[in-house]
């Protein structure tokens, strides 16, 4: 165990792109973070990294839908201690035309995305009100993303699951709100990660209309995405609360095609 951090903080889906972004920059800001994958092999990696730049991570290594084990991993990690922020970042995409939703894909979307965030809060949950009482503030950060608001073809899963996700951003952020404990939502944009690239059923214009639409005329980075998750996860947004964030050049605001 680390003898000196300021406060611990859990990542899920931490062992690459905007999680892996995610936990890199809490863990340079001085925190412990549990870096939370499925994927051992990725966590374990990612870990050890971060580990010879001289920052605070542990692999846990640990499927999100699985509430016992959750629990478990949770329960090993802290040991009692405090816990600053949880961020619900894990997701499975599958992008299929509505018209052929399978039964199998809409609930491994659901699983993952929304219940296995649920999960996570509720085993975060005495950890968190530890940390609300010790250092009067604790955050719960959700990735939605702008899918939750705006339609495209092929998104009825993700995007059901991210108004999921943003409607139980809100709902926390009254029931535990009370507590001392925030719940905020970024909503990303497009950003490249290796796997929003390589899913099959994505549409073939996704990156090209997206710059398109996006004013700054850029795709983002996991990097840009995880300084405003690092913002809503510690004090310096001590008074937002139930807020989702859009984080993407302006893609949501803008009404046309602009170039
Ligand atoms: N990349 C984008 O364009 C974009 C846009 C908007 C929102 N988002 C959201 O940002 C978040 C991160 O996206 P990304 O592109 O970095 O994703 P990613 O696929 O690169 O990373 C997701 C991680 O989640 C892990 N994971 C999957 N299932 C899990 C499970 N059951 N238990 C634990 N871990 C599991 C994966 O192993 C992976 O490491 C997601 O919530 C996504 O919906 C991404």
């Amino acid at each position: 165990m680390p003898s000196k951090h300021s406060g611990n903080a859990i990542v899920t889906g931490g062992a690459r792109g905007i999680g892996l972004e995610t936990v890199r920059l809490l863990a340079r800001k001085g925190m412990r973070v549990g870096c939370l994958d499925i994927d051992r092999a990725a966590a374990e990696e990612a870990a050890t990294q971060l580990k010879v730049d001289g920052l605070q991570v542990e692999p846990i290594v640990v499927d999100v839908t699985d509430r016992l084990r959750v629990q478990q991993s949770f329960d090993t990690f802290l040991s009692g201690q405090p816990l600053c922020a949880v961020i619900n970042n894990a997701v499975f995409i599958r992008f299929q035309p509505f018209s052929e939703l399978t039964d199998e894909s809409l609930e491994k979307t659901l699983d993952v995305g929304l219940k296995g965030a649920i999960w996570c809060i509720q085993a975060a949950l005495p950890a968190l009100r530890r940390a609300a009482e010790t250092f009067s503030d604790a955050a719960i950060v959700n990735v939605s993303s702008g899918a939750a608001f705006q339609g495209s073809v092929g998104f009825s899963a993700y995007s059901s699951l991210k108004a999921g996700l943003t409607g139980l951003t809100r709902q926390l952020a009254v029931e535990l709100g009370r507590d001392g404990i925030r719940s905020n939502s970024v909503a990303p944009g497009p950003i490249p990660t290796e796997s929003a690239l390589a899913d099959p059923g994505k549409p073939s214009d996704w990156t090209s209309g997206a710059l398109k639409r996006t004013p700054l005329g850029r795709m983002g980075t996991p990097a840009e995405v995880a300084e405003v998750i690092a913002f809503l996860a510690t004090r310096p947004s001590s008074w937002v609360n139930g807020q989702v964030i859009s984080v993407d050049g302006g893609k949501s605001i803008s009404s046309h095609d602009l170039r």
